[in-house]
């Protein structure tokens, strides 16, 4: 879909279809006709209810009243839901080009970027296994080609923003909804290399087992030895052009990345293993995120690294019991093949250590339990550094994605020290999975800031309108606010002290 922007009247842009938001008690923004808009509303049948919608046909084309609820209560979330559902009613409709007239006096709720974001996230298909998939283009699928912003003041550099982003998303959902046997770890390297491809400033190496074994990640290599799928140890790194700030410093985003998680030899039961494909979820959004960062321009050095194996039971897979040691030189009981991510995960923290990360922040489908205890609503955070857990926090909050606070302590991490060796990598039962798997990651993080991110709920059929069935991309958005965030912070910094200095 092609998006722009106009400060035109919605009734001035050639389009054959135009959105206009109806919030309680105040009436439609502007008329058209003789009226009919307002008409609609008083006769009852458009209102401003949150999701509902009316249509009518005036000055030519086709008019969509949504509703937006009441104005305080509306938030970004409340418009990317309403672009979702009137996306749904334009495409029924045999829309081609959408104008969206932004509710007016709400600037503070980044309409635009909620706009575009509900509308493309909605837009989104995933048919590259069907046979009968007519084009890769939404133009020539019968879906809408084209989405202008209408809005009095100028929303060109929100606009494109969002759509960089809102693309970011779904090609994240492309690789989680991509079967397991198409998105093999090389596949997600390969994903990688065109992104590096794609961007000067962006860089990719891909190493496979000989490279994860001669790092001495002995714990990714041990989930690795299971499969005879070539694992990949994928880095990107994002240098803009323009530089950093002096003082800015470097962002480590670490992604899980399974490709397919059967458990190993503590096997998973069989009803649901299909969806153990989304099981690099956190790898994709690290993906995805650097290449739109990269396509942002943002002013601050990024690396990602992610590590990519299945987790399945060939005669070389690692058992129950087996010690391995990782990078870091700890060593790890295995107590369960099936607590994998942990594995792979402490040996990618280290590396993005290695590579000079000064904050890091991991994301992963890690445990079942945070599900069951936030649903799909919120993943779970941890943090060691409250400044680091804050920005994190802020960036989420500007991203609309939601994310509650879960706590490290000592005493969890007492529940995860090793009978034979340094650590086992799994704590007694019920003894709350999230927090002693966040605290093994801990362990390999040093004592530089640090946020996990557990988006095993969150990562996989939503349900919400803009994300109902399948790959949420969850994170992109949150990882590009924070990079965004991170990089303006310091540059205020930079400003301020280079004031104090002259
Ligand atoms: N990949 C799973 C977590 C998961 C569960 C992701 C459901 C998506 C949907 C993870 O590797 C896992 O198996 N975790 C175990 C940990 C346990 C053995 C400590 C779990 O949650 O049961
Ligand atoms: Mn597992
Ligand atoms: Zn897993």
């Amino acid at each position: 879909m092609r998006v722009s922007s106009s400060t035109a009247a919605a009734a001035d842009v050639a389009a054959d279809t135009v959105v206009v938001g109806l919030i309680e008690g105040e009436g439609v923004p502007h008329d058209v006709g003789d009226g009919v808009l307002a008409a609609l509303v008083a006769s009852g049948e458009a209102r401003s209810a949150p999701r509902s919608l009316a249509v009518t046909h005036a000055g030519g084309r086709r008019w969509i009243l949504v509703g937006l609820g009441k104005r305080e209560s509306l938030d970004g979330e409340g418009i990317r839901v309403a672009a979702a559902v009137a996306h749904g009613r334009a495409r029924e409709l045999g829309t081609r080009t959408l104008c969206w007239e932004l509710p007016h006096r709400a600037r503070e709720l980044h309409p635009a970027r909620a706009v575009v974001e509900g509308t493309l996230l909605a837009a989104y298909r995933f048919d590259a296994f069907k046979s009968s998939r007519k084009s890769e283009e939404a133009d020539d699928d019968g879906g809408i080609a084209e989405l202008i912003v209408s809005d009095h003041s100028d929303q060109t550099d929100a606009v494109a923003r969002a759509a960089v982003v809102a693309e970011a998303v779904n090609a994240a959902r492309d690789l989680q909804n991509t079967p397991a046997n198409a998105m093999t770890p090389t596949a997600l390297g390969r994903r990688a290399q065109a992104l590096a491809a794609a961007h000067d400033t962006l860089t990719c190496e891909v190493e496979g087992r000989d490279g994860i074994v001669r790092r001495g990640m002995g714990a990714f290599a041990a989930v690795a030895a299971g499969t005879d799928e070539e694992p990949a140890l994928i880095t990107l790194r994002y240098e803009p052009t323009s530089g950093a700030a002096d003082g800015t410093p470097v962002l480590g985003f670490v992604g899980k990345g399974v490709t397919f998680d059967a458990g190993g030899i503590s096997i998973k039961p069989s009803s649901g293993m299909a969806d153990m494909k989304y099981d690099m979820s956190g790898a994709a959004a690290v993906i995805e995120a650097l290449g739109a960062i990269a396509a942002l321009q943002l002013p601050i050095r990024v690396v990602g690294v992610v590590g990519a194996t299945e987790n399945l039971l060939g005669p070389r897979a690692m058992k129950p019991g087996d010690v391995v040691t990782s990078a870091a030189g700890l060593t790890i009981q295995i107590d369960n093949t099936d607590a994998e991510g942990r594995l792979v995960l402490a040996d990618c923290l280290h590396h993005a250590r290695d590579l000079g990360a000064e904050r890091l922040v991991d994301l992963a489908t890690l445990t079942g339990a945070i599900y069951s205890a936030l649903g799909r609503l919120y993943s779970g955070y941890w943090a060691d550094g409250e400044a680091w857990g804050a920005e994190l926090a802020a960036a989420a909050e500007d991203a609309g994605e939601l994310i509650w606070r879960m706590p490290l302590h000592e005493r969890y991490a007492e529940l995860i020290k090793g009978a034979t060796a340094d650590l086992t990598n799994l704590a007694p039962l019920r003894t709350g999975a999230p927090n002693t798997a966040a605290e093994f990651l801990h362990r390999f993080t040093g004592d530089l800031p640090w946020v996990h991110l557990d988006i095993c709920g969150t990562a996989w059929d939503s349900g919400r309108p803009y994300a109902p069935k399948g790959g949420t991309g969850v994170g992109v958005r949150t990882l590009v606010a924070l990079a965004e965030r991170s990089s303006s912070a310091s540059m205020r910094d930079q400003a301020s002290a280079d004031a104090a200095a002259s």
